[in-house]
């Protein structure tokens, strides 16, 4: 079928949520794809930060091969192969840096996407307040969430009214739940301070992303989140990091919260976790996580066979590989470059999570679009800003071709 023929069965059939752009993408390898034509494109957005061994990696598609071949799923009701494992080796990246080798463990839930395990992590904080109340003897119910301006959580109901973005949320305004979430400025200590000391009995979590992604690729400081932890915690509060983009070795380490000396208590994750099949994970410190008994929340699809093999598979491959390795010193390679481009105003990220931020002659969708002939894959997250998410197998030759390619169009 031609692009054309495709273009007019989705004009009719498929829903407009995005706006694709007009090229039909067939197959891919490493940090390549090519188009139903025959042209070939470096993929500088991978699937939105979600292949993260490049396409097709033969250890990936061997797992996934076999898996299907053997069992892809059989529902939550039964214990499978892989999914201890899997959570175990989450509970050992969350604790990669802590020096007390003894410190609680963490307890997984899998979903199926960065949505998903958010409300995972809303209903938990919503739930381990309300039990803590109860155990004090007080029929109180803290249910605020404070969260920061500009954040993207997802975009079922609870999750959008989560994301600070009016410009998402308005179609849906007024959402059931949006006076349960509490915006503040990010990076804003003062103005954090500010909201506890005002809504500190009512809130029962913060969350936020360490880097927020959606937004443009802004990182927390190290005391800012310095600054979270020590007001949730003197409020009894959950802190969740929403790791959904930033996590997973995006930023070099397992999660992104690892460049600053922070333990949050619930930490979600999805996109790169299982490479490019759907999965989400909400994993919290287990005083936390135990306040979850059978029947309280699930999931049809949540943590499958085909999922969790492909996870598991992910992992060891990021390990056996030096992958993590990669991301600090090809993203720092990227930044550098990215740096020296005409018409540049500032250059912010971590790992292989960045973005380039131009001057207003730039207009960043035209880029996009423009970078399509010249065989690039690129995402922009405003009218001047481009976003990178590539694999994160990329290497130095990907982003000098990506620079040589990028300084044309500018
Ligand atoms: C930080 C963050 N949280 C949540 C989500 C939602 O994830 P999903 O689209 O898998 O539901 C995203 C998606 O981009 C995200 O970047």
């Amino acid at each position: 079928m031609t692009l054309q023929e495709q273009q007019q069965l989705e004009e009719t059939y498929v829903m407009h949520t995005f706006g694709r752009k007009p090229v039909e993408l067939v197959r891919g390898e490493g940090m390549r794809v090519w188009d139903d034509a025959g042209n070939e494109y470096l993929d500088f957005i991978g699937g939105i930060g979600v292949i993260s061994l490049g396409h097709c990696h033969p250890a990936l598609v061997k797992t996934l091969q076999d898996q299907a071949a053997k069992l892809m799923h059989v529902s939550n009701y039964y214990y499978i192969e892989g999914r201890g494992e899997l959570a175990k080796k989450i509970n050992d990246l969350v604790k990669l840096n802590l020096s007390c080798a003894h410190a609680e463990d963490w307890q997984t839930f899998f979903a199926n996407s960065g949505a998903e395990a958010n409300e995972c992590a809303i209903k938990l904080a919503r739930l381990y307040a309300r039990r803590q109340k109860e155990a004090e003897g007080s029929d109180a119910r803290p249910q605020l969430i404070v969260t920061l301006e500009r954040s993207f959580h997802g975009r079922t109901c609870e999750t959008l009214a989560a994301t600070a973005q009016p410009v998402k949320q308005e179609a849906f305004s007024p959402l059931p739940t949006e006076k349960l979430y509490v915006p503040v400025p990010a990076n804003d200590i003062e103005a954090l301070e500010k909201t506890f000391a005002e809504h500190g009995d009512d809130i029962c979590g913060m969350m936020l992303e360490p880097v927020q992604g959606e937004c443009g690729v802004y990182p927390c400081t190290e005391e800012y989140l310095e600054a979270a932890r020590r007001l949730t915690r003197e409020h009894g509060a959950v802190l969740i990091f929403d790791e959904v983009q930033c996590g997973m070795f995006r930023c070099g380490t397992p999660f992104g919260f690892q460049h600053a000396n922070v333990q949050p208590d619930i930490i979600t994750m999805a996109k790169g976790i299982a490479g490019g099949v759907p999965m989400g994970a909400c994993a919290a410190r287990t005083r936390v996580a135990k306040v979850f008994e059978p029947g309280i929340h699930g999931s049809t699809f949540g943590g499958s066979c085909l999922a969790i093999a492909a996870a598991n598979t992910v992992l060891d491959t990021i390990e056996a590989e030096g992958i993590a390795q990669n991301v600090e010193e090809v993203g720092a390679y990227l930044r550098e470059q990215l740096a020296k481009l005409p018409h540049i105003k500032e250059v912010r990220g971590l790992g292989l999570m960045v973005a380039a931020e131009f001057d207003d002659e730039i207009d960043a969708p035209a880029v996009v679009l423009a970078a399509l002939d010249a065989g690039l894959l690129l995402n922009a997250t405003g009218p001047h800003t481009l976003r990178f998410l590539p694999p994160l197998v990329c290497a130095r030759d990907d982003v000098d071709a990506l620079i040589a390619r990028l300084h044309d169009l500018l």
